[in-house]
């Protein structure tokens, strides 16, 4: 582990951004692409916006907490868990379309899927939601390695 930046926050809507916003700044120092980490963003977002939607329906009170981790220049880890609902049917609920709301669209564990290198999701119902993902950055720059 090279660094690492571990923060928890309130499940109120508005810090969907800051968490989104706060990866994005910690995953700079990484050797990747402005266009990388904007994907990068895209799953911040999309993972804690399930919590405070799904897992915690929209109430203020629940916890979400967020940790990032560079493993080296080139391998990021992301980790967001809450106390809420859980997922009881975790492959039905990472298919694509499949949403338990249907007025959204069910396509946030298909963009962590496809954006991400690994993702695995933990939960279970009444206990919370832990989710890991993983993405290794590819060497461009082919001298570097000369
Ligand atoms: N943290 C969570 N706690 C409880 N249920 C969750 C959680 N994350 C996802 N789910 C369940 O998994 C389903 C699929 O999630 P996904 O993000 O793919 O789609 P969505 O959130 O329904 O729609 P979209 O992300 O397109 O707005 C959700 O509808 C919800 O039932
Ligand atoms: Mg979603």
């Amino acid at each position: 582990m090279k660094n690492y930046v571990r923060f928890e926050f309130p499940s109120v809507p508005e810090n969907v951004s800051f968490a989104r916003s706060c990866v994005g700044a910690f995953a700079a120092q990484l050797d990747c692409t402005l266009e990388e980490i904007e994907e990068i963003k895209l799953v911040v977002s999309e993972a804690v916006s399930n919590s405070i939607i799904h897992g915690y329906k929209n109430q203020p009170h629940g916890k979400v907490l967020v940790m990032a981790t560079i493993l080296d220049d080139r391998i990021m880890e992301i980790m967001i868990e809450d106390n809420g609902i859980g997922i009881a049917d975790i492959k039905q609920a990472m298919e694509p379309s499949f949403s338990s709301d249907p007025s959204r669209m069910g396509l946030g564990f298909t963009f962590m899927k496809s954006f991400m290198d690994e993702l695995e999701v933990v939960s279970q119902p009444g206990e919370g939601t832990n989710i890991k993902l993983k993405r290794c950055f590819l060497v461009k720059d082919k001298e570097a390695l000369a």
